[in-house]
């Protein structure tokens, strides 16, 4: 129940939750265990669903189909203020007339909890704004606000915290700070976090397990640096930092390499690194890992060559350069070069050609034009029901 205190945090799990509204399904079968203890990033872009699932575990919405547990226990049909669960939103709406102090004690207040008052200086103190708990909230920074929302839903210590962009608010300086400090915080209390983000370095700098999401389904889970260095789909490699994908048919798969055909070139892959290894597949490589070199360097074994192109476009950023290469039969493909001389070494219209190591090569599970999900919605009574509602809307309003 919600009104006792957790001592640590608690496993959520969501098995086979679906959520349809009308004529649109904003998730189709979602299952995630976020150990407790842990810090959980959901990351993906605007739309994809990561409201809804909050909104699901809060139990402010109810799922279409699938059940929810938090430690262990069913809470599907659990009232949302009997779920042990807080939830701190990107608008943080502290009580304008209450005092900081007031604002952080309220909940307890409420639920009648004797030692209100100092559980709520506690909590101050854990984001370092005991000394201003006499102020009311429009005395305070956004960022300091922030805070305190944050210290009002610590303070009930709930089994799971709920965070939906929680720091969209701020400008990217403050951002920054407040995303080292919450992880202090999380690290502190022991909670389990689940934070919600679009911003993919947030999402790296904080969790230590992030959930792609992408159209209601996660695509892929893992450790920040996991995802990272070998993303499965083209989504995971296009969102989560940039890629350099090609595509074309397998040559050959035996043994540990798999080499594949990118326009003319043999392109070689760990075995192990690559999703598929049969028929056209696509794989890439990280913009960081690619060298650029002026001349077309002799085969060398554990290297991946192509080329030659062209540089079409040089922008210096202080401490990387990026170059943005046109390479027939490839497209335009992205190399970062680390600032280790002055200026740039590779001017724009110059020939080069591209360079890695094998072993940063990866494979996808799926083809860089991914067809789009949940298509078959369209001709569902879901989407009558609402044209209907709109045209009621309409009736009335005219
Ligand atoms: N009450 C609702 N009725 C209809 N569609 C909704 C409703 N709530 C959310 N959606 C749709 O579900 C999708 C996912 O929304 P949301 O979970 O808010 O995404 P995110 O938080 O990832 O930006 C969106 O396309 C949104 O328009
Ligand atoms: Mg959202």
């Amino acid at each position: 129940m919600a009104t006792s205190f957790a001592e640590s945090g608690a496993d959520l799990e969501l098995v086979g939750i679906s959520k349809r509204f009308p004529g649109f399904t904003a998730i189709e079968h979602l299952d995630l265990t976020i150990p407790a203890g842990s810090f959980f990033a959901l990351l993906g872009p605007s739309g994809c669903g990561k409201t809804t699932t909050l909104r699901l575990v809060a139990g402010l919405e109810d799922p279409t189909g699938g059940r929810i547990l938090i430690g262990g226990k069913d809470v599907t049909h659990t009232k949302p203020y009997r779920r042990p669960v807080n939830t701190v939103f990107q608008s943080y709406a502290l009580f304008p007339h209450m005092t900081i102090l007031e604002n952080v004690a309220f909940g307890l207040k409420r639920r009648r909890i004797a030692n209100a008052q100092q559980l709520a200086h506690e909590a101050l103190r854990l984001v370092e704004l005991d000394h201003v708990a006499q102020r009311r909230p429009a005395q305070l920074s956004g960022g300091q606000q922030q805070r305190v929302a944050l210290a009002r839903a610590v303070v009930n210590r709930p089994a799971l915290l709920l965070l939906d962009e929680p720091l969209g608010a701020l400008d990217l300086k403050l951002r920054r700070q407040m995303q080292l400090e919450l992880k202090q915080i999380q690290g502190d209390v022991g909670l389990t976090f689940l934070h919600v983000t679009h911003d993919q370095e947030e999402a790296m700098t904080m969790a230590d397990t992030i959930a792609v999401m992408n159209k209601g389904e996660i695509e892929q889970m893992g450790a920040p640096e996991e995802l990272y260095e070998l993303p499965r789909t083209a989504f995971v490699a296009n969102f989560l930092g940039q890629s350099n994908l090609f595509t074309g048919p397998v040559v050959s798969a035996k043994g540990d390499t798999m080499v594949v055909d990118i326009a003319g070139r043999k392109v070689s892959v760990p075995r192990e690194r690559a999703q598929r290894h049969a028929g056209e597949v696509t794989i890439g490589v990280r913009p960081e890992k690619v060298a650029l070199v002026t001349s077309e360097p002799k085969a060398a074994t554990g290297l991946n060559l192509v080329g030659p192109g062209r540089v079409v476009d040089v922008s210096f950023s202080g401490v990387s350069t990026q170059y943005q290469v046109q390479v027939p039969g490839l497209g335009v493909q992205t190399v970062f070069s680390q600032n280790m001389v002055f200026g740039s070494i590779v001017n724009e219209g110059a020939e080069v050609w591209l360079t890695w190591n094998i072993d940063h090569t990866f494979g996808l599970a799926d083809d860089a034009d991914v067809a789009p999900r949940f298509a078959s919605d369209e001709d569902t009574s879901a989407i009558a029901t609402q044209r209907r509602e709109r045209l009621e809307a309409e009736l009335e309003g005219a």
